[in-house]
C-alpha cells in the first residue's frame, strides 16, 4: 500500500474502486445504495446499478424508470447520496451529490446501448409502487419514453477505510478535492 498519510493517493483509491463498478459486474461499486429524501422528508434508500463514473466531470450516472418514486423525490429535492461498501478494499465510499434528471432527446444515444433484456426496467403500467391485487398484475412497457438518466454531480466524497489504524477523509469539489482527514 502507498503512504497511508497520502490524501491524494487515498482519493485515487476511491476513484479506482468506484470506476471498477461501471465495467465489472462483480465489483462492489456495481451496486451502490442510492439514497434520496421523499417530498415528505422521509429517507429512502435502494440498490441501483452504477452506469457511469467520470472523475474528470465529477459525476456518476444511474438509469431508472421515470415513473419511480425516486424521480418524484428528486424533483422535490435533487440531493442524493450514493454509498458503497467495498469489502475487498475494506473501504466505504459516500458520495454526496446533486442530481439532474434527463429524459427524451436529452439521454443521447444511451437507449440504443440498453440491451433488449434490460429495457423492461423502464416503464410499467400501472406505475412502479402502485398497489396491485396480485404479484403479477402489471405490464412492463420497455419504453424509451420512461427511460431516465440521473446525472449525479458529486459535491463531496467521504472515504472510510477499516485498515489498522482506521482512516477517514472527506474531499470536496469546493476545495478542488484536496481533502482533509477526519476522525474515523
Ligand atoms: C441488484 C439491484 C439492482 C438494481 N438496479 C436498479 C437501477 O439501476 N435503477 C433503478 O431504478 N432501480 C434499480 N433496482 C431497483 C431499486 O432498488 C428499487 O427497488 C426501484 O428502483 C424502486 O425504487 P423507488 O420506488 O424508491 O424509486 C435495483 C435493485 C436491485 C436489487
Amino acid at each position: 500500500m502507498s503512504d497511508p498519510q497520502d490524501l491524494a493517493a487515498f482519493l485515487d483509491l476511491g476513484w479506482q474502486r468506484l470506476t471498477r463498478g461501471v465495467v465489472d459486474r462483480h465489483a462492489a461499486a456495481r451496486h451502490p445504495v442510492f439514497a434520496t429524501v421523499s417530498p415528505e422528508g422521509a429517507p429512502e434508500a435502494r440498490t441501483v446499478v452504477l452506469r457511469g463514473a467520470s472523475r474528470r466531470d465529477g459525476t456518476v450516472e444511474v438509469h431508472t424508470d421515470g415513473g419511480s418514486d425516486k424521480v418524484t423525490s428528486l424533483c422535490a429535492n435533487p440531493r442524493a447520496q450514493l454509498m458503497v461498501w467495498d469489502e475487498k478494499a475494506k473501504l466505504q465510499l459516500r458520495l454526496s451529490t446533486r442530481v439532474s434528471i434527463h429524459q427524451g432527446e436529452d439521454v443521447g444515444d444511451r437507449w440504443q446501448n440498453v440491451p433488449d433484456g434490460s429495457r423492461i426496467a423502464y416503464g410499467a403500467s400501472p406505475k412502479p409502487g402502485t398497489p396491485i391485487p396480485n404479484a403479477h398484475a402489471y405490464t412492463k412497457l420497455a419504453s424509451r419514453d420512461w427511460f431516465t438518466v440521473l446525472i449525479c454531480q458529486i459535491e463531496s466524497i467521504e472515504l472510510m477505510q477499516l485498515i489498522d489504524p482506521h482512516r477517514r477523509a472527506v474531499f470536496s469539489a469546493d476545495d478542488n478535492w484536496t481533502g482533509e482527514w477526519r476522525v474515523p
